[in-house]
């Protein structure tokens, strides 16, 4: 019954969810110069644009990197593994190589609060102008609770809190001459900033009780991803509002996207790990997933469409919206 009122709804959708992909990768694989229309039409619309992506190393993060790239924009991969996060910078650069200094890797692991505030340090110091900030990395339904140095149950702080905390030192602290100058002299004229938070239709299972928002009673992975996925969707919309009631930052932008199901190392790990099928089924049910996944699950480039989107659509349709499915 518990498994039911946690999951119920959200695996309901979602097993209408690997309908539709498996629809959209027959497309892909029949027609693979698809492209929706609303990309092409802001092909150009990054240009000059400076974007900051956590987690860009990988998966979706990773995608959208190369496609920011690719239209125009300067991209900061932040990263928790320099290694990876160069790796990707490379293979990036290798694929566009007239916008080799468009790519940069800084770190910043999310587990840890200290990084994320050194991290905005440094990046403040700069005195540039941010222009999108993604708040993508994130990891998924760790079997055992797990706590980070800071204390937090480490889905709520590595996907939820630490993203908040970036945002707030980020966009609060941009104090970049140019960008303070736009905004003093007309708000209206001022570059309007996008802050994108990664959420998830998984969101629909969580719940968010305060006297166990860190799960110490009834831990299960699932739940705590739901929940910073659900936290996550909250804080798109609180900065949503703040933004609104602000003077100087009324023209900037929040907005929440669930990505689709998405064929990365994070969506594959979950569906063939236990916490889907139970230890018993798992030797069973994993290898079948591993077999079904490039069709059940989208590929992180069809992902990008949400989320360029949600950085290039128009202010009356994107600000404060849940992009989902097409829709928003
Ligand atoms: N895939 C899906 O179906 C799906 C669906 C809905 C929402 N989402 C959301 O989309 C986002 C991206 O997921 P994905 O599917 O692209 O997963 P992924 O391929 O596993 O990539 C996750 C990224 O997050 C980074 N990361 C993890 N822990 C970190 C930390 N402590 N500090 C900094 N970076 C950290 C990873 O770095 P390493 O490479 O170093 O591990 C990696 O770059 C997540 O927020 C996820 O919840 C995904």
């Amino acid at each position: 019954m518990e498994f039911l009122r946690d999951r119920g709804f959200a695996y309901a959708i979602g097993a209408l969810e690997f309908a539709d992909n498996i629809r959209l990768n027959v497309i892909d694989r029949l027609l693979p110069y698809y492209s929706p229309h609303h990309i092409k039409k802001n092909a150009d619309s990054l240009e000059g644009k400076l974007c900051i992506v956590t987690g860009g190393n990988a998966g979706i993060g990773r995608a959208f990197a190369e496609a920011a790239v690719q239209h125009g924009a300067h991209v900061i991969l932040a990263c928790r593994s320099m290694e990876r996060g160069t790796r990707a910078a490379q293979a990036i650069q290798q694929q566009h190589p007239a916008k080799q200094a468009h790519v940069e890797v800084r770190e910043l692991d999310l587990a840890s609060l200290r990084s994320v505030r050194n991290f905005a340090q440094q990046f403040k110091g700069e005195h540039r102008h941010l222009d999108i900030l993604v708040c993508n990395a994130g990891i998924m339904a760790p079997p055992e609770r797990g706590l980070t140095p800071d204390g937090f149950e480490q889905q709520f702080q590595v996907n939820y809190l630490s993203h908040w905390l970036l945002a707030h030192e980020l966009l609060r602290q941009d104090s970049s001459p140019s960008s303070s100058h736009r905004r003093a002299e007309s708000p209206t004229l001022a570059e309007p900033r996008r802050l994108i938070f990664l959420s998830s239709m998984t969101h629909r299972a969580g719940h968010l009780d305060f006297s166990n928002l860190q799960l110490e009673r009834q831990y299960t992975g699932f739940k705590g991803y739901a929940n910073s996925k659900l936290a996550t969707l909250l804080a798109a919309q609180e900065w949503q509002r703040r933004f609104r009631s602000s003077r100087s930052a009324r023209h900037d932008i929040a907005v929440a996207v669930h990505p689709g199901l998405v064929d990365t190392e994070l969506a594959r790990g979950w569906l063939t790990g236990s916490d889907v099928t139970g230890n018993l089924l798992q030797p069973i049910v994993a290898p079948i997933a591993r077999i079904l996944a490039p069709w059940l699950l989208i590929s992180p480039r069809r992902a990008v469409d949400q989320l360029m989107y949600a950085t290039t659509g128009p202010a009356s349709k994107v600000a404060g919206a849940y992009i989902a499915h097409g829709k928003w």
